[in-house]
């Protein structure tokens, strides 16, 4: 049983801030020779880190992720009642639908061919708490999965957009 985390629902985006080597092209000969003094900063930029697809372990992996996910959430209070129908070829294609789907979000080459969001959960009035319960039991699946804090937190921020999508929150009314 895992304890109870924070779970990063917010666009935590890790953005990498890659400098590009500008180079200043050389007008004319310069008169007077300047000795630039190197402070001692590295010439190289780090190399960039590989695609979220690949620290999240691959396609493999993401399998045994949804695999845990799917685990977790029929056995969530908050949500069994939700998938409890979501058996056999259901569930079979529900798994495969989502790998694609996280696998393609995440950088991966793949291609989602199911619903969109809005389709697939018409009529479900998601609320805010299944929300909240479904990328908690995706976060306790990566981790279960030994995923790093920093990728949980950027595959929880590129699902956090399609969270208006399928919640169909009311509109405010004025
Ligand atoms: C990040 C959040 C979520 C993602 C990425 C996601 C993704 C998906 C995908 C890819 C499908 C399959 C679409 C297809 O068949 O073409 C699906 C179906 C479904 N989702 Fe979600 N979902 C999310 C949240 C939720 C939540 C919070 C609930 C329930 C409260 C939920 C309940 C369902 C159900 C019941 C189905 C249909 C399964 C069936 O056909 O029996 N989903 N979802």
């Amino acid at each position: 049983m895992m304890t109870s985390k924070a779970l990063a629902t917010g666009p935590f985006l890790a953005f990498l801030l890659v400098a590009c080597g500008g180079s200043q092209s050389g007008s004319s000969t310069p008169q007077v020779t300047e000795t630039v003094v190197d402070a001692g900063a590295p010439d190289v930029a780090p190399p960039p880190l590989p695609a979220l697809f690949i620290r999240l372990g691959g396609k493999e992996n993401l399998a045994k992720i949804v695999d845990s996910l799917l685990a977790n959430a029929s056995a969530d209070p908050e949500l069994k009642k939700a998938f409890a129908k979501t058996t056999g070829a259901k569930a079979e294609h529900l798994k495969a639908m989502l790998v694609d789907q996280l696998c393609e979000l995440s950088g991966g080459d793949c291609k989602y061919t199911g619903k969109t969001m809005r389709d697939a959960h018409k009529g479900m009035k998601i609320s805010d708490s299944q929300w909240k319960a479904f990328l908690l039991d995706l976060d306790y699946a990566l981790q279960e999965n030994k995923i790093a804090d920093a990728d949980r937190a950027e595959l929880a921020g590129l699902l956090g957009p399609l969270k208006e999508e399928m919640t169909e929150a009311p509109a405010i009314k004025k």
